[in-house]
């Protein structure tokens, strides 16, 4: 199949490339990502491949779908960045990447959690520094604390097996019990969950019902100091609110791998421009708040994975055989 593959990085060309082997396709890499002005590029591709910052809304699924397109091939798990419902009806499959490593996602968020306790972002650049004083990076013990876990689908399972490891209590708030979690932890509602919890780490999906999830009221909810790590998506976060936590020490640590607006600024090099968000630019003045770009996913087995299982989606697709890993527009 002739496959239109958007935003495409040197290690997604090599990734697919290399998975590509065992399927054949013929594979056009375009460097830009999806939006309406791109949207011509995929004329005539039977298959386009998305991440996560392509935007796929219903315009660009009509245009997609009058091109010739039939299958939204995503590199991702997460697609609340595709209007389901127009690309349902306008003939388009969309598949997706269900699981592609928790390891991977759940290791970064407890990297989050240990760096920003340790305070390791600080430390390693006073170190370079020739400055070996200790003043503002005590920490505390992470055994015996209590970590909150929003979401306990397969990366909250695998995080809370990780801090379950340190020593900790550890609480799950999901609408889905789900007995593996239970293995770990126990179920709270979200109002105890919030109250109780030393740390808070987001693994559920970003959908109409849980955008700001963590807003003003959620936030005055949680214990003063709280550290709060968001590795799912950014719409699950107010960033203004989070802001004013940050400025009052209600949330005493912060540490980000996406973030609400990240379309505009992540997985490029902005590095001598004048960077025009100044809410971003706000959350990188505090010392407690650590940001990475949205590197959760990317572990050598999580890329590759994503690459085989996106081709085999293709392949599936193409062939009527073997499994296609839909995704269905809400009922
Ligand atoms: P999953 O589908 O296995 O688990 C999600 C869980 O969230 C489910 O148990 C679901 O019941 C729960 N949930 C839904 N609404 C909720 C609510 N209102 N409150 C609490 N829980 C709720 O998904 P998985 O694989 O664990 O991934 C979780 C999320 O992580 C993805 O949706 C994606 O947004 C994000 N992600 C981030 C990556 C990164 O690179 N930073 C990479 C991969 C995923």
């Amino acid at each position: 199949m002739r496959v239109a593959v958007f935003s495409a990085k040197d290690y997604d060309r090599e990734s697919l490339a290399a998975a590509n082997e065992a399927h054949g396709h013929e594979l056009v890499f375009f460097e830009a990502g999806l939006e309406a002005k791109t949207t011509p590029l995929a004329q005539g591709f039977p298959a386009v491949c998305l991440f996560v910052n392509d935007e796929a809304n219903a315009e660009v699924v009509q245009v997609l779908a009058a091109g010739g397109t039939k299958l939204l091939a995503l590199r991702s798990a997460g697609f609340n960045h595709v209007d389901l419902g127009a690309a349902h009806a306008a003939g388009l499959t969309v598949a997706r990447v269900p699981a592609y490593s928790p390891h991977a996602v759940a290791e970064h968020a407890a990297a989050l959690v240990l760096a920003l306790n340790r305070r390791i972002h600080r430390a390693y650049s006073r170190v370079r520094d020739g400055n070996f004083t200790l003043g503002g990076l005590c920490g505390f013990d992470l055994h015996g604390r209590t970590v909150g876990v929003i979401g306990t689908g397969k990366i909250g399972v695998v995080f809370a097996r990780i801090m379950a490891g340190f020593g900790c209590r550890v609480l799950g708030a999901d609408p889905h019990v789900n007995p593996d979690f239970e293995a770990h932890g126990s179920y709270a509602p979200l109002a105890e969950v919030l109250a109780a919890s030393d740390v808070i780490s987001l693994h559920c999906p970003l959908t109409p019902q849980t955008r700001h999830l963590i807003g003003a009221e959620t936030i005055a909810a949680m214990k003063p100091g709280v550290m709060l790590i968001n590795t799912g998506r950014g719409g699950l976060v107010d960033t203004r609110a989070v802001i004013e936590g940050l400025k009052r020490g209600q949330i005493g640590y912060l540490g980000l791998d996406v973030y609400e607006e990240e379309e505009e600024l992540f997985f490029a090099d902005h590095s001598s421009e004048v960077i025009q968000d100044d809410v971003f630019m706000r959350l990188l003045t505090f010392p407690n708040v650590l940001i990475t770009a949205h590197q959760g996913f990317f572990t050598r087995e999580a890329v590759r994975n994503i690459a085989e299982t996106t081709l085999a989606n293709v392949s599936a697709f193409e062939s009527g055989e073997g499994t296609v890993e839909r995704v269905l527009p809400p009922e």
